[in-house]
């Protein structure tokens, strides 16, 4: 059976108690062994694994790190606001939590032990087509402020009717994935036997058709497809969605300013820098390295989101200082899942927030908007 696009099954979490952080647990590398240490081996290597040789997994991270920081000196911090505006909606701080699968595999209440937690943390929660709660369930969960992330069915109705529940659910903005017509290679998850189990499926994708339909007898390339993802979607899918919806739609998985400016003619209302944590294409080019030709192509046009391999609230700073308006944590919100459900989750969230004031008050940035270019190295 073909894997399923970032959907593994439910993996026997279901009966495991509920822990909480435990006071030698500091940040988020510590959480992320905690994690490991819980899961089965198969769901970890689901969780932690990127595309192939995971080239670009290892980018991901070390690129932030190696930005180096100027601080200013003798600014007064006494009052770090790590306050933001995003899409016209005020946030308490930049970080957003990523749209990732099925998150009852973590943990028995999933996404909305995500929602709950990630409310109780003042952050906006952005969440998975292939999640494994029903969207009316998203929307009830928690009172903060969610989007919904979409893959876009060939069945174009489909889609339309999607979009009509998940903005009744309340869902303030739509966030289409373009850097996933088809899976990467994840060798990982072959060697441990795949992440797929029979019988799962996301309830926000019940009844619709298959976006491709293989031949009886499929030849080895022609078993890249995935039923779940539309291999056909295009420029013309984006600008069909931004005049459906009522709500904005942001493009996440752009890496290349040409396609960003596009995006922004297309009238998106905001873009994602992210390469899908280096989980699709080895070797593609880390965010960090990314995300300036995005800024300066975008010109101010419509806020840049940020993520992949963000675990620190210095590499929340640096985004911010190359231009982001938000970033959006992956990885390290599963883990966080794992662990202790929504306080896991809130946990997280909060580390991140207070390493990303910390952060504001060394650099000499009491506001974020002071957090300008000067303040890399260079
Ligand atoms: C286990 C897992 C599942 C994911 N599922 C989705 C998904 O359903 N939709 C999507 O747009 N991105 C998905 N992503 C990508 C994330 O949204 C995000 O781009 C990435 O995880 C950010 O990198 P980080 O994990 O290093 O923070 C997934 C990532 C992981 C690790």
């Amino acid at each position: 059976m073909e894997p399923r696009p970032d959907d593994p099954a439910i993996d026997a979490q279901g009966d495991r108690p509920t822990s909480s952080i435990p006071d030698d647990v500091v940040c988020l590398g510590d959480l992320e062994q905690l994690a490991k240490e819980m899961l089965s081996e198969r769901t970890w290597n689901y969780v932690a694994g990127g595309a192939a040789d995971e080239v670009s997994l290892g980018w991901n991270d070390s690129a932030w790190r190696e930005l180096r920081l100027a601080p200013r000196v003798l600014v007064d911090v006494s009052a770090v606001d790590t306050s933001t505006q995003l899409l016209g909606r005020g946030l308490a701080h930049p970080i957003l939590v990523a749209p990732t699968a099925a998150h009852r595999q973590y943990h028995p209440e999933g996404e909305a032990a995500t929602r709950r937690g990630a409310a109780a943390a003042d952050a906006l929660a952005v969440m998975s087509t292939l999640g494994s709660s029903p969207v009316a369930e998203l929307g009830t969960a928690a009172d903060g402020p969610w989007w919904f992330q979409l893959y876009v069915q060939a069945d174009r109705d489909f889609t339309a009717q999607l979009i009509a529940d998940v903005v009744a659910a309340g869902a303030e903005a739509l966030v289409l994935t373009v850097d996933t017509p088809l899976l990467g290679a994840r060798d990982r998850d072959r060697r441990t036997g795949g992440h797929t189990v029979d019988g799962l499926q996301p309830p926000a994708l019940a009844g619709v058709p298959p976006s491709v339909a293989l031949p009886p007898n499929p030849r080895p390339f022609e078993r890249i497809y995935n039923p779940h993802l539309d291999p056909g979607l295009t420029w013309e899918t984006l600008e069909w969605m931004v005049d459906l919806s009522p709500v904005p739609v942001l493009a996440k998985g752009v890496l290349r300013s040409d396609d960003a400016q596009r995006c922004v003619d297309a009238g998106v209302g905001g873009i994602v820098v992210s390469n899908h944590g280096a989980r699709n294409l080895d070797t593609v080019v880390p965010t960090a390295q990314a995300l300036p030709a995005v800024v300066h192509a975008v010109d101010g046009a419509v806020p840049i989101v940020v993520d992949g391999g963000i675990r620190r609230g210095t590499d929340i700073a640096k985004a911010l200082i190359l231009g982001a308006a938000a970033v959006m944590l992956g990885r390290p919100v599963i883990w966080g899942l794992t662990v202790a459900g929504a306080d896991g989750v809130q946990w997280v969230l909060d580390t991140s927030w207070s390493e990303f004031a910390m952060a504001m008050g060394l650099l000499g940035a009491a506001q974020v908007d002071e957090l300008t270019p000067d303040l890399i190295w260079r």
